[in-house]
């Protein structure tokens, strides 16, 4: 039944707010979104290996381990698409207990540092810093076992301050094949003044740290683990990264990374922390920050829209939209040339 036409007037004059005025036209829309992605918030993560061509990772179609050519060209590819940068995994050819590839001069990752450069040397090149692909174990450290064992700390507990030692070697070691940006991810107490320390004392006072400062024990890093082969041969990763339910332990995590001179923070996995992101941004305006869509969150997707249940394109978007939204500038994302692509059209 209609209303009467006096009533209709009345709840018409009480309404003096009218939001939907403002979303009447694709026009009106456009003009004032609030957040606007674009490919230069994107940094697109590379599996660099050895030999030739590509192979697809099965839990991460649309992502290929690279031989060093193949990553010089995706690199191009990115580049074209306006993505300013890339992140560096590295596969190498053997494995051992500290991962001795990881500070090789010609490690896999110190060769697509320097072919990257030479062939685009506008492109910025970061590289992850961490054990965990090099050591035979698949752990981010040096283990207490064998003749590192001190006695008193559990067996096989990642060594923090023995680690440091390392993974300053290695930051040294990209930065003299040329990195722009070292980005250490192994969530070890005294990580970033290791690294600034190494850097500095070797000539590269002005190389960025990008600390994964905030990185949680996720079950979203799996497809990687596949993608990277850097899957722990036994036990987990708990004794070094965060519980996920935890929140002030991440702001503890992120000052003491901005104490120690990190020179942006970053925040992993992204879609089940997006308030964790928006905390980090608020305590620290100061430091560009990161958001890391991370393996499971790219490999959800894929599987979804495979299945034609989602648009993929569309679901990227928004959900790559809800990180900016939250506070990331920048965002580590496998969608990263897809995603420009999308934008463009
Ligand atoms: C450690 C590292 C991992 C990821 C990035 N750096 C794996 C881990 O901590 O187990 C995961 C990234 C992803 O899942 O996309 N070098």
């Amino acid at each position: 039944m209609l209303m009467e036409k006096e009533n209709t007037r009345t709840t018409a004059a009480a309404l003096t707010e009218r939001p939907r005025r403002l979303r009447a036209t694709p026009a009106l829309r456009a003009m004032l979104r609030e957040t606007e992605l674009n490919a230069r918030d994107f940094i697109y993560p590379m599996f660099v290996r050895h030999g030739q061509g590509k192979n697809e990772i099965s839990s991460m179609p649309g992502v290929f381990q690279l031989s060093v050519d193949e990553a010089v060209r995706e690199a191009e590819s990115a580049l074209k698409l306006g993505v300013p940068a890339v992140i560096l995994f590295g596969l190498p050819a053997a494995k051992d207990p500290i991962g001795l590839e990881n500070f090789a001069e010609h490690g896999i990752v110190q060769q697509a540092i320097l072919a990257i450069k030479k062939e685009i040397p506008e492109m910025v090149v970061i590289t992850d810093v961490c054990l965990c692909e090099y050591t035979d174990h698949g752990h981010c450290g040096i283990l207490n076992t064998g003749a590192h064992y001190h006695a008193g700390l559990p067996e096989g507990y990642v060594l923090n301050d023995e680690t440091l030692e390392v993974l300053a070697k290695v930051a040294v070691s990209h930065a003299q094949a040329g990195a722009d940006i070292v980005a250490p991810s192994g969530m070890l107490d005294g990580m970033v003044a290791a690294l600034r320390g190494a850097l500095d004392a070797s000539g590269y006072e002005h190389l960025p740290v990008l600390s994964y400062a905030v990185k949680y024990a996720s079950a979203f890093y799996g497809p990687f683990r596949e993608a990277a082969g850097g899957a722990p041969k036994f036990g987990d990763r708990k004794s070094h990264q965060m519980d996920p339910a935890n929140l002030r332990e991440a702001l503890r995590e992120a000052a003491l990374d901005v104490q120690q001179g990190a020179d942006m923070l970053m925040v992993k996995p992204a879609l089940a922390y997006l308030d964790v992101i928006r905390a980090v941004k608020e305590a620290f305006p100061q430091l560009p920050l990161a958001a890391y869509n991370v393996s499971g969150e790219y490999a959800m997707i894929k599987a979804a829209a495979a299945n034609g249940w989602i648009d993929e394109a569309k679901v990227t978007l928004e959900t790559l939209t809800g990180m900016k939204r939250a506070g990331a500038d920048l965002i580590l994302t496998y969608h990263a040339l897809d995603a420009a692509r999308w934008l463009k059209a």
